[in-house]
């Protein structure tokens, strides 16, 4: 063989690599799982142990220097960026008397849950919104929103967002109001008086497919709802006696990325197993028990906060002989159903 014949050894892989392209046999595995690969780990967030520091920074930092004075609950398994579960976020903010919080809008949808104190407002798109502990109040994508507190102690509420998956979807958007309040343009409370009811809408007012109109759902008419069920309802053999908060317009979840639910687990309350697709966070708001998670046992009291990952088996107990659990929970099942790909298991 002539010198002039060898041709030298060519490396495809680098070749095709510099022309921006990659050999799928390599990912495969990878891209294509047999079943999801969870990032999130199941968790719980104690209350009672987060709840003196919450009042150290409210001490300690002003609205002013902290922007929103929130600690965010960050699963292990999901620090970077930071979120609570697969495409949903949770976080835990306190407001003190006389403070205000400068007004803002983002294309992330949010809701916060109250947990304690009495005589904030939030001002959602020009209507002051009143809450109490164990309201629901909505401020979704695009909607401008502040908070104030004339009440007398701290405020504490439950925060929960989709922005991992507006993130990701690369639509994020953030402003700030002009000034720092925005003006309250309609009566309080007027989307709750005008929408409460449930079965009989305002037909004055546009239909929104997307966003329920309501801007909160409080806790008299859940604690009422749920009291004229009692126990003559079956429930689910998963939840117990599981309500969906709806946009009365759909009858489906409040806004399209999250539904929020409330469940009443009845004393002794042994829950069936099973695991989905969709992942969901859940705020103890009164009673304590425990959650099977895949052999590990997830313990919460009062107010604590946990979460549990897609595709992971899962069974709620209320140990107590007397006492009922009321959980409150937050699900990117919407999501899920919107694309086809929500699955469920039954696992017993
Ligand atoms: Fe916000
Ligand atoms: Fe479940």
């Amino acid at each position: 063989m002539s010198a002039e014949t060898v041709t030298p050894a060519v490396d495809h892989y680098e070749a095709v690599k510099a022309l921006g392209t990659s050999p799928l046999w390599q990912y495969f595995g990878e891209l294509f799982a047999e079943a999801p690969k969870n990032q999130a780990v199941p968790y719980v967030w104690n209350y009672q142990a987060l709840r003196p520091h919450m009042l150290h920074f409210a001490g300690a930092l002003s609205l002013e220097e902290a922007e929103r004075r929130v600690l965010m609950l960050v699963n292990p398994g999901m620090t970077e960026p930071p979120a609570t579960v697969n495409s949903l976020y949770a976080g835990i903010q306190i407001i003190l008397p006389g403070e205000t919080a400068q007004a803002h809008r983002h294309t992330a949808n949010a809701f916060r849950f109250i947990i304690e104190g009495e005589g904030a407002y939030t001002t959602v798109n020009g209507e002051r919104v009143h809450m109490r502990p164990g309201d629901l109040l909505l401020t979704p994508g695009w909607h401008w929103h502040d908070h104030y507190h004339e009440g007398d102690g701290p405020m504490m509420w439950l925060d929960g967002l989709d922005y991992p998956l507006i993130n990701a979807l690369e639509a994020g958007f953030f402003q700030l109001y002009g000034q720092r309040s925005q003006p309250a343009e309609r009566p309080d409370d007027i989307s709750h008086r005008q929408f409460i009811h449930g079965r009989l809408n305002p037909l004055w007012i546009q239909p929104d497919p997307v966003n329920s109109p309501i801007g909160n759902y409080p806790w008299t008419e859940t604690e009422r709802a749920l009291a004229s069920i009692g126990d003559d309802a079956d429930g689910s053999r998963y939840d117990g006696v599981l309500l969906e908060y709806t946009n009365p317009h759909t009858g489906g979840p409040v806004m399209p990325t999250i539904s929020c639910r409330i469940a009443r687990l009845r004393p002794g309350f042994n829950g069936a197993a099973h695991r989905h697709t969709s992942s969901t966070v859940y705020h103890v708001v009164s009673g304590s028990g425990r959650t099977e998670v895949d052999g590990e046992v997830l313990e919460w009291g009062e107010k604590d906060v946990f979460a549990i990952p897609g595709w992971v088996g899962h069974r709620h107990i209320n140990g107590s002989r007397s006492d009922d659990v009321l959980l409150m929970s937050y699900t990117n099942e919407p999501v899920h159903r919107a694309l086809g790909i929500y699955r469920e298991e039954h696992l017993d």
